[in-house]
């Protein structure tokens, strides 16, 4: 399996690309900067990159809803670099209500993610820490719907099964010029984006626990046979406490 190693220059070198800079950075063999640097250069386009922290049976939390920490610290780091790299990082209602995420960049250097809660019914509490701590956050609400006056809001016409158009979504976002993207879950809303096709990666990051039950990291609609199933191009990475499967997507 290949070993990820990042220098601090490999990681101000993409700290550079991300804020559009050029870099003469010699990357050399090490995999991690091939797992960042689609994320971090701007080239101009969109660009969506998708993460799970799961155990070794694909889950993400216990029956209970104890869900952290599920990733090791070395997986942890690693979705701080992602949200270091990202304009915006995306959640679903339901993991703010059971995790009360900060989504902020705090275990690396770099800038913190604008924060996108898809919301469209307002359970989201008020109070949630990516609400009502420092910091730029998007509400995405169903036409309609009521929104607070104090936050930033998108509104999105549901679909016929009710659901908020990913495509519409990430439209709304490049409109305030935020063209990369980090979805970070849970797996309701990955689902969206996949189902999309609007995925470029899909990070799976393992943790060596194996939980049993309870909720998934990622669920899709099911499928009868094999080769119906996804099979994205994947690199195998060990992170050090956590194994990264880096899978790229051809999109829509
Ligand atoms: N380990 C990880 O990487 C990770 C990361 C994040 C979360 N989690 C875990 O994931 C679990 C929560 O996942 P989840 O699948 O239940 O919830 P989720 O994806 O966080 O949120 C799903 C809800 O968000 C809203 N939503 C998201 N996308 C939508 C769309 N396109 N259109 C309309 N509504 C949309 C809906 O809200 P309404 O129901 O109000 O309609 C939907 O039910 C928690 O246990 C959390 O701990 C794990």
């Amino acid at each position: 399996m290949i070993v990820a190693r990042l220098s601090d220059e490999a990681w101000a070198a993409l700290l550079a690309l991300r804020s559009g800079e050029a870099t003469a950075f010699d990357p050399g063999d090490d995999p991690a900067w091939a797992i960042y640097e689609p994320l971090a250069r701007r080239r101009g386009g969109r660009f969506v990159l998708a993460q799970v922290g799961q155990s070794l049976d694909g889950r993400v939390a216990t029956v209970d809803g104890d869900a952290a920490p599920i990733s090791g610290p070395d997986g942890f780091v690693h979705l701080h670099r992602l949200r270091a790299l990202a304009d915006a990082v995306v959640v679903g209602a339901g993991c703010v209500v059971a995790d009360d995420p900060r989504l902020t960049v705090r275990e690396v250097k770099g800038p913190s993610p604008v924060r996108v809660v898809i919301d469209p019914n307002g359970r989201v509490p008020l109070d949630a820490r990516c609400l009502s701590e420092a910091g730029r956050t998007i509400l995405v609400r169903a036409e309609g719907s009521m929104a607070p006056t104090a936050v930033e809001t998108i509104h999105l016409p549901p679909a016929g099964d009710g659901r908020l158009c990913a495509i519409a979504l990430l439209a709304a976002l490049s409109e305030r010029g935020l063209h990369h993207v980090l979805v970070e879950g849970g797996a309701a809303t990955i689902r969206n984006f996949l189902e999309a096709e609007v995925v470029d990666r899909l990070h799976i990051c393992v943790a060596p626990l194996i939980i049993g039950s309870g909720a998934p990291g990622l669920s899709l609609a099911p499928i009868s046979r094999l080769t119906e199933a996804l099979r994205p191009k994947t690199r195998t990475v060990a992170l050090g406490s956590d194994v990264l499967f880096d899978c790229a997507f051809e999109r829509r």
